[in-house]
């Protein structure tokens, strides 16, 4: 599927058929798409909890304001960022990198983050969004469906997914087969209105 219509097409679907599974293969491929997702410093913060099961997609469901595709796509990746990735051992984003391109880049993440805690959360989020919009295109041009998620209580998805205690959880994204087509677009705003030529 050519890149435009993947963008135009892909839309927040509600209704998935509980009925089809998207085979592991299939779910490979879309996860490594997400992971040629930029990162700032490619500190690749991202972890994605894929959660295929009946029991556990019930329970996030629970955790979830009862929204109905979370139990009934084919699976449900939780967005979740390691708040402390830029330290973790951080030669290894660019151990494919010349030396000197090493030497340089690996202390100036360090400098980048360390104490820097909005900074950190901030680009957390930052990631999770991006990785977001490449899963849920790779999905669309499979002629999969999707529905990004905010609508939980992060600290009982929390503890469902036993997330660890550096990381938190920017979205949810279900994907699967679509039952019923989305509603008509809500409304987009004009170019006139949210473009802006130089400054405000
Ligand atoms: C960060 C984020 C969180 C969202 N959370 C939910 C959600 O919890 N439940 C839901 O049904 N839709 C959710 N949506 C879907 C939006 O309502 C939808 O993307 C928006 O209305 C635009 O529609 P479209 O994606 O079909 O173009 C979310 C979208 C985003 C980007």
């Amino acid at each position: 599927m050519d890149t435009f219509e993947a963008i135009e097409s892909r839309r927040a679907i509600k209704s998935f058929d509980p009925n089809y599974t998207i085979p592991k293969q299939e779910i490979d491929k879309i996860l490594s798409a997400a992971i040629l997702s930029p990162t700032s410093y490619n500190i690749q913060n991202w972890r994605f909890v894929i959660i295929t099961n009946k029991e556990t997609k019930a329970k996030l469901r629970a955790a979830s304001w009862n929204q109905a595709q979370v139990t009934d796509a084919s699976v449900v990746i939780v967005l979740c960022a390691d708040l402390l990735a830029w330290k973790k051992d951080p030669a290894r984003y660019w151990k494919n990198a010349p030396k000197a391109t090493q030497d340089y880049l690996v202390p100036a993440i360090i400098e980048a983050y360390e104490g820097q805690d909005q900074f950190q959360r901030d680009e957390a989020i930052r990631s999770c969004g991006m990785a977001a919009q490449t899963i849920m295109l790779a999905a669309k041009a499979m002629n999969y469906d999707s529905c990004p998620m905010i609508g939980f209580i992060p600290e009982e998805v929390a503890k469902i997914i036993n997330l660890p205690q550096d990381h938190i959880i920017p979205m949810m994204i279900t994907i699967g087969k679509a039952l019923k087509p989305a509603n008509p677009r809500g409304g987009q705003l004009s170019l006139d209105e949210i473009v802006v030529e130089d400054h405000f």
